[in-house]
């Protein structure tokens, strides 16, 4: 567990205006709870209107794309969320990948697009219930998590992982903490192969898939969890900073 546990929420394809008190709200119970590093990524036509309203969190984008600029219609790079108040992006989650064929190479390209236009990554990578039953999940997300990291200067600053099992998303199904911590160190092992020692220690790994308040606790306790990628129970700001106050206990 990190000293400082980050705790991101990813709104995926929820929200409109309506959902700027629940920033606001999230923002203020931030502010009374700065152990916990936490952040959100709303939709694209939230981005700015949410950088606007709070002061404590960081607000990121879900996707860029590779490009800069150019004849790609109904497209965002990243120069356009970083304009709008992105600090970060979310890429290579797995249902881009499923949903928009986005294969390894296109989420690094899409990461070193974002690196250019300055926004930091999250960079996600999971296995699939079948591939987790053919005993293939951590070859599967090593693999995947290899492919798709960009080369990256400083990159315990600018990259953060997240695992986050497909068949945990949104199911109420969490890995169990010994997957989970299996898991992380290889992930561990990986980033510190390909940045060292240091960066590679340093990097943060977040878990992805159901944490909710009662389970964050246990989960963000486990070695090489530092901090959680959170979906539905990003939604509403009792919920979401229910995990961060159950992570900030994780790291007592
Ligand atoms: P849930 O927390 O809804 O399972 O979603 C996890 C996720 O996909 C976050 O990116």
């Amino acid at each position: 567990m990190a000293e400082r546990p980050y705790i991101v929420g990813n709104w995926k394809m929820h929200g409109t205006r309506a959902m700027l008190s629940e920033a606001r709200a999230i923002d203020r119970a931030a502010q009374r709870n700065m152990r916990v590093e936490v952040a959100v990524a709303p939709p694209f036509t939230l981005i700015h209107a949410v950088h606007r309203e709070v002061e404590q969190i960081a607000v990121g984008a879900q996707d860029c794309h590779t490009a800069t600029e150019g004849a790609h219609t109904g497209d965002i790079s990243a120069a356009m969320v970083a304009d709008a108040g992105a600090k970060f992006v979310i890429l290579g989650h797995s249902e881009r990948r499923e949903n928009h064929a986005e294969s390894n190479s296109v989420v690094r390209e899409k990461a070193e697009a974002a690196l250019e236009a300055g926004l930091n990554l999250i960079i996600c990578c999971g296995e699939s219930a079948e591939t987790r039953d053919k005993g293939k999940a951590e070859s599967f997300v090593l693999q995947q998590l290899r492919a798709s990291l960009p080369e990256i200067e400083n990159p315990a600053e600018r990259l953060t992982v997240a695992y986050e099992p497909i068949w945990a998303i949104g199911t109420g199904n969490t890995a169990t903490p010994d997957d989970v911590a299996a898991m992380h160190a290889k992930i561990r092992g990986l980033l510190v192969e390909l940045f060292g020692e240091e960066a590679g220690a340093a990097i943060r790994i977040l878990y992805g898939g159901s944490v909710k308040p009662d389970n964050a606790r246990e989960l963000m306790a486990l070695p090489d969890v530092d901090g959680a990628l959170v979906g539905g129970a990003s939604l509403s700001a009792d919920s979401f900073m229910g995990i961060a106050l159950a992570a900030a206990e994780a790291a007592d």
